[in-house]
């Protein structure tokens, strides 16, 4: 087998165990059973709008495939900011994507998570929090924070398992767009957008 495919091989390996310990840790914060498949990563990172010029806000980068999928979308690590509650996650993510701004913590605490950077207004946010372990009110607080972050008309960006979004429906605060099913992903995954305006 060509080398480079077995380093490939073997980090994926890794990014599996590291997951599925994470996963055994604490499954209700983890909220999935396998890494996100970079085709959804792919998906979720398209809706960037890179000639903004503005940071991008990501939540929960886990083991970092959504990361490197927003990476490879043309931000560059710099203009990342990315919330990671779990430290043996984070401890990795630092690891392997030198340069991105990640942050050990809480992202339903976003204005203390963010510290000096909590005036800044982001492109977007792609956020793979496990939202249906938390309850509704905390969901829509966080959605509304969020909102108030990026400029009218651009997305928060949410990966889901449920058949239904994981914020009920307010039109008169924020619009939901269905934006894809990927069955590439284990399991297959649902991609929600929100935003204002
Ligand atoms: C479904 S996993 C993300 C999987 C990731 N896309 C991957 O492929 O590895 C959810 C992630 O959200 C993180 N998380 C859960 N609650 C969080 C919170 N309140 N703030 C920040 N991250 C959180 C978990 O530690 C976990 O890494």
């Amino acid at each position: 087998m060509e080398l480079r495919l077995k380093e490939r091989l073997g980090r994926k390996f890794d990014d599996e165990i590291r997951f599925f310990k994470g996963w055994i840790d604490g499954p209700k914060r983890v909220g999935a059973i396998c890494p996100t498949s970079s085709v959804t990563a792919k998906r979720m990172a398209s809706v960037i709008d890179t000639a903004s010029g503005l940071p991008v806000l990501e939540l929960g980068p886990g083991t970092g495939i959504i990361t490197k999928a927003i990476l490879k979308h043309g931000i560059s690590p710099e203009n990342l900011v990315s919330i990671e509650y779990s430290t043996d996650f984070f401890q990795h993510l630092v690891r392997t994507y030198e340069g991105v701004n990640f942050i050990n913590g809480d992202a339903f605490d976003l204005k203390r998570t963010l510290g000096a950077l909590k005036d800044t207004t982001f492109d977007s946010v792609i956020s793979a929090i496990p939202l249906l372990s938390f309850p509704m009110e905390r969901r829509i607080a966080l959605l509304e924070d969020l909102l108030d972050r990026i400029p009218a008309g651009r997305p928060v960006m949410q990966i889901t398992y449920g058949p239904v979004s994981p914020i009920i429906a307010q039109p008169d605060r924020y619009r939901i767009k269905h934006y894809d099913f990927v069955v590439r992903n284990i399991p297959p995954a649902q991609l929600w957008t929100y935003s204002r305006g």
